[in-house]
């Protein structure tokens, strides 16, 4: 059984108290017995803070870490380092710091590795920009953003993967891909997965939608088949749009 996974990606937002306040809003509205996992990546001077309260509805991940094990690496913060607070999920390959900070896919494979060695959850974002998708080049673009940074795992390792589908031109834009476009790459990263390992493992692995995800277009992009959730940006930094796109199930 897949799980279904609706985690807010706060990005650079929220200053401490709105986010703590957020942070405890969210926890103390999720009923335990929820067959949803909720999960925040808070920026990463919150993690401590965040991680740190008793609450188990919520999983708090990073949004970011250096593969390397420590050392000279000024404003860096290491996967051990992470571990260090109790956080035990990471996101990776996230079409911002593809695009601003310049993870390419060995670094990101660096990444995942690192990340695996120390047992953490990833969730791992891939997703073509809009030129791609015009010329009609999706599939392809995000088969090779998946083999050249994730499919060298083995199936055992795989399991710690999330997977979360990110067109990158409906990132903030209000643009969301259609229940079409959604099913038809969630789909195919699913056949790609049972290629690639078995349908055992694809059938294990969550695969999320994000971009422009919200409150009013969550319900029908969570019914599609492939669909196991989502990763939400703008409509997670408050409470009731975050809580209602975990009902949309
Ligand atoms: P938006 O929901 O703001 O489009 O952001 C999606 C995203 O990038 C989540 O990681």
């Amino acid at each position: 059984m897949r799980k279904k996974i609706v985690a807010g990606n706060w990005k650079m937002n929220l200053e401490l108290e709105d986010a703590l306040n957020l942070c405890k809003e969210i926890a103390v509205s999720t009923d335990k017995s929820t067959e949803v996992d909720l999960m925040i990546f808070p920026p990463a001077i919150y993690l401590y803070t965040m991680s740190s309260l008793p609450f188990e509805t919520l999983e708090i991940g990073a949004q970011n870490f250096y593969p390397a094990e420590k050392g000279a690496y000024t404003g860096e913060i290491s996967i051990t380092q992470l571990s260090s607070i109790g956080v035990k999920t990471v996101l990776i390959g996230h079409s911002e710091r593809r695009a601003y900070f310049g993870e390419h896919s060995d670094f990101l494979k660096r990444k995942v590795d690192s990340a695996i060695e120390n047992g953490f959850n990833i969730v791992f974002c891939c997703g073509e920009p809009l030129n791609v998708r015009e010329e009609n080049n999706e599939m392809k673009f995000v088969k090779s953003q998946l083999i050249d940074s994730l499919f060298h795992l083995d199936a055992k390792q795989m399991e710690q993967v999330t997977i979360a589908y990110e067109p990158v031109w409906a990132i903030g834009t209000g643009l969301t891909a259609t229940i079409e476009q959604a099913e038809e790459m969630h789909s195919s990263i699913r056949n790609w997965l049972t290629d690639a390992y078995s349908i055992d493992l694809s059938n294990k692995i969550s695969i999320l939608y994000g971009g422009s995800c919200n409150p009013d277009n969550a319900k029908e992009l969570f019914a599609c088949p492939n669909v196991d959730g989502g990763l939400i940006g703008g409509a997670s930094l408050e409470r009731e749009s975050f809580l209602k796109i975990a009902n949309s199930f």
